[in-house]
């Protein structure tokens, strides 16, 4: 069965009261509940992990070779600076799609950076959780898999 890495990046374990303003309320648990449901409809495995550490990250995405076919990931503020996690995405090979609840090109400028981005198939920002669920359909259709799947 196929496998999907979720991983969310440092500080996104305190969605839903960080920051409501900006970031909203859902919580991190809410966010993995409807990929999960989403996975289900499209018979696909998920699997969440949610590290405050870059090395860990790097785990997890090294881990990920040969387990998984697809990650989905938002590193958290790792997105601006981590080139260590772009050169981890590039060393196991496997597709990843780059998602951020804000559209960071309207924030602060040091956000306006994507270092992680050069090894993603692509990105999806700007639309809150939804964000995690468009990009996982659009990571499904990069594997060539339906959205849903009958019986
Ligand atoms: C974020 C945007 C980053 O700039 C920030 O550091 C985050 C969240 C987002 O999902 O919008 O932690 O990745």
């Amino acid at each position: 069965m196929t496998r999907i890495l979720v991983i969310h990046g440092p500080n996104l374990n305190l969605l839903g009261t960080r920051e409501p303003q900006i970031y909203g309320t859902t919580t991190l648990a809410e966010i993995d509940a409807a990929l999960s449901a989403q996975a289900a409809a499209a018979g696909v495995e998920l699997e969440s992990v949610q590290s405050n550490g870059e090395g860990e990250i790097i785990g997890h995405i090294q881990k990920a070779r040969g387990r998984c076919q697809g990650i989905l990931m938002n590193a958290g503020a790792y997105s601006h600076s981590s080139y260590a996690i772009r050169d981890a995405l590039d060393a196991v090979g496997l597709p990843a799609v780059e998602v951020h609840l804000t559209n960071v090109h309207r924030r602060e400028e040091f956000r306006h950076k994507l270092v992680t981005a050069g090894a993603t198939v692509g990105q999806v920002l700007g639309f809150g959780p939804a964000s995690y669920t468009l990009g996982l359909d659009a990571l499904l259709g990069n594997l060539g898999i339906k959205p849903w799947r009958r019986g």
